[in-house]
């Protein structure tokens, strides 16, 4: 075992060649020690103080406090807005605090229909079932509907949840958002399968980018695939009525299945797909991870609230924008590489992996709580510090973060661009497609 635990990332612990299962996790812990010997490890940090701009965080056993927080796509500020609160008490009171049965058999209570209802309302549509992740209604609606006589087009993009539903049927990716491939890859296919379908994200999690819809709607029309998108980081975000790349583009009726979760800008827990009546009965009792597995507890009445307060409260989301452009500008202004940002998410590009550890550090020493993203999420040469900015950020605590990058740039020199590059991206985006990142 090659003992340089700087060049391992946790891909190399997956399936260690002749170690049984403790000995390979022996050996990954010695390697999260070295990290940790580093300051380097900054997974599973703990907040006491929930999801806030402002908080305080333990890490081994040091208390950082009145850190800016930006780990969190509560992007309008509404895990704690008093009235989404209200509204998880009040139903907590009515309905106590379980489902105790999955949905098909007594666990479908009356707040899951009426969830149901409003979030297809949101979108302008008949029909909505709900998961108890995000994560689990992509996999689950995609294990559902595609098997081994269909295919699955995929974003290189997409969120890992949309892969794994994917892994029951034939897969194909295409390179982000490039229309040509994805053209070559609906002509090359045509007539081999029963069912294609394009899968992608609205607003994209690493990338932080848009899906070019309209172009992608018209290549699914002409060569007769359906269209998948998950718009979790999209919603309350972007459209002037908060309804994401879907509001944008003006297609609400175009995509054929529409999936999210309730876990950011709704600020509870939980996820959505929003499709045809008959697609949405078929998965009511198709779909294994709905009949076999209890779903939203009584406090996910609050989303009720959430939604409403999109159209209630739209200074949420100017709030929020004005965040992101004062932040956005300041970043640039200093040198930083942003990639192609065009939503709540701010990539800061550092492009090595201890680089970026360092970074992460230096930032949390200066009171600034953010997320460092590397292989195999992204390439190495790729490394970045992801920041998710909140409506209820203040102005000061933007110019904290301004002044704390600005500092961490001083010392490790980040915009002059003197990192090293240690990785081969090639052979890294062929593991990440291997994986399904
Ligand atoms: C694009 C995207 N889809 C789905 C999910 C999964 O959502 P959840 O965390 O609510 O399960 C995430 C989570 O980070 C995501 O970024």
């Amino acid at each position: 075992m090659n003992k340089n635990y700087q060049n391992l990332s946790f891909k190399d612990f997956e399936n260690m060649e002749g170690l049984d299962l403790h000995q390979t996790a022996q050996e990954f812990s010695n390697y999260i020690e070295d990290w940790d010997g580093r300051d380097h490890w900054n997974y599973r940090q703990e907040s006491l103080s929930g999801c806030k701009p402002d908080l305080d965080v333990m890490h081994k056993g040091i208390l950082y406090k009145n850190c800016v927080g930006l780990v969190f796509n509560d992007y309008l500020g509404f895990t704690n807005h008093p009235k989404v609160k209200q509204a998880a008490i009040e139903a907590i009171e009515r309905y106590g605090v379980g489902a105790a049965a999955s949905p098909a058999i007594g666990g479908h209570m009356s707040y899951h229909r009426q969830i149901e209802e409003k979030i297809a309302e949101f979108f302008k549509r008949d029909s909505a079932m709900i998961y108890t992740t995000g994560y689990t209604a992509n996999s689950a609606t995609i294990q559902a509907l595609l098997k081994k006589e269909d295919l699955a087009i995929l974003d290189e993009g997409v969120h890992a949840s949309m892969w794994e539903g994917a892994q029951m049927t034939n897969l194909i990716k295409f390179p982000h958002n490039n229309m040509d491939r994805l053209e070559r890859a609906l002509k090359e296919s045509q007539g081999n399968y029963r069912n294609r379908m394009v899968i992608i994200d609205g607003v994209y999690s690493q990338q932080a980018d848009i899906a070019l819809l309209d172009q992608i709607v018209k290549l699914c029309k002409h060569y007769g695939a359906y269209l998948a998108m998950d718009d979790a980081h999209g919603i309350g975000v972007i459209g002037k009525n908060g309804r994401g790349v879907i509001e944008l583009y003006d297609l609400y009726q175009e995509v054929d299945i529409i999936t999210g979760t309730f876990s950011k800008t709704f600020g509870h827990l939980g996820g959505y797909v929003i499709a045809s009546p008959n697609i949405i009965k078929y998965l009511q009792f198709q779909s294994r991870q709905h009949i076999f597995s209890v779903t939203a507890t009584p406090a996910s009445a609050c989303i009720l609230k959430s939604i409403d307060l999109i159209d209630e409260e739209p200074f949420w989301k100017d709030k929020l924008w004005e965040n992101i452009n004062y932040l956005k500008n300041g970043l640039i202004g200093m040198g930083f590489d942003l990639g192609n940002t065009q939503s709540a998410i701010i990539p800061v590009m550092t492009g090595n992996p201890n680089l970026n550890a360092e970074a992460c550090h230096l930032l949390m020493k200066a009171g600034v709580y953010a997320n460092q993203i590397g292989y195999p999420a992204v390439p190495k040469k790729r490394a970045r510090i992801r920041m998710s900015i909140m409506a209820t950020h203040s102005l000061e605590q933007m110019d904290k973060l301004l002044n704390a990058w600005d500092w961490v740039d001083r010392q490790l020199l980040i915009t002059k661009k003197n990192n090293i590059n240690n990785g081969d991206t090639k052979k890294e985006e062929q593991e990440m497609e291997r994986r399904g990142n």
